[in-house]
């Protein structure tokens, strides 16, 4: 079993991982047309191109200063809005690598009437071209898409590289917030903090379990104030659990 980062643009000096499409796909008119219409939408939304220029001044980009909370794989939005509402003060980023749903979500914060919001088209797995190290106050992941077959392992956003970077992002104390209808994803993300994608022993990395609830949808989350999500909702309206996890980044490396 191995768990790699996906590479599917091999980082060059000075340029970002991840780019928009070819300016060639932009005139073809069989082309996704949110591919059109999120490059044309501006403010509150941010393509790849124009997300990682803000890497270290996103205080500028939104006008103000505060804490960093960035939700990756924002959906349809309604986490992130609602997020930004109750946290009028914090600057809160989507990551969002689908056309139509940055278009959606940024048609959230704009209903919402927020401000502290943008919503990025971006790879989760190449935040190091949007954040400087210890840039995040929290960090939430809502229901990654499972990939439970072994061969789309690949695929998997938990993973151990995924959890370094958490490492690396999160300030001293800084939360990471994970929700999941799927429980392999939470059992793999406490399991692998000291061990390895095969299930061997690795250096443990700085992170400690804060919380944990079996079924946010009967009982409640381990922190204050949850927030629904998309797919929270129609897990509870079926009767299905989600499952939840906190991990706080902390101070000393091991
Ligand atoms: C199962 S949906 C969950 C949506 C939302 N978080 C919710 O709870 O309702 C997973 C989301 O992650 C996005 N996603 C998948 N892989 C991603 C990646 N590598 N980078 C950014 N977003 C990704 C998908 O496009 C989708 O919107």
């Amino acid at each position: 079993m191995t768990d790699r980062r996906p590479t599917p643009q091999p980082a060059t000096e000075g340029r970002p991982r991840f780019r928009d499409a070819p300016t060639q796909d932009y005139g073809n008119p069989d082309a996704n047309p949110y591919l059109i219409s999120h490059r044309s939408f501006g403010r509150p939304l941010l393509t790849a191109d124009e997300a990682w220029r803000w890497r270290g001044r996103w205080d500028e980009e939104l006008g103000q200063a505060g804490d960093l909370h960035v939700e990756l794989g924002s959906g349809n939005g309604f986490f992130l809005a609602e997020l930004a509402r109750r946290n009028p003060d914090a600057l809160v980023l989507g990551i969002e690598i689908r056309f139509k749903r940055c278009v959606l979500c940024a048609r959230k914060i704009q209903a919402a009437g927020v401000h502290n919001a943008r919503i990025l088209r971006y790879h989760a797995a190449f935040l190091d071209d949007l954040f400087e190290d210890g840039a995040l106050a929290a960090l939430y992941v809502n229901h990654p898409d499972p990939w439970p077959k072994e061969r789309h392992e690949k695929n998997r956003l938990i993973s151990r590289w995924f959890l370094e970077d958490v490492v690396r992002l999160l300030r001293p104390g800084g939360v990471f917030r994970l929700k999941s209808d799927h429980l392999p994803n939470i059992e793999r993300a406490v399991e692998l903090i000291d061990h390895d994608p095969e299930g061997g022993p690795a250096p443990r990395l700085p992170l400690e379990v804060t919380g944990r609830a079996e079924d946010v949808t009967r009982g409640p989350a381990p922190w204050p104030d949850d927030i629904e999500t998309n797919y929270q909702r129609k897990f509870r309206e079926r009767g299905l659990p989600v499952y939840a996890l906190e991990l706080r980044r902390t101070a000393d490396a091991g």
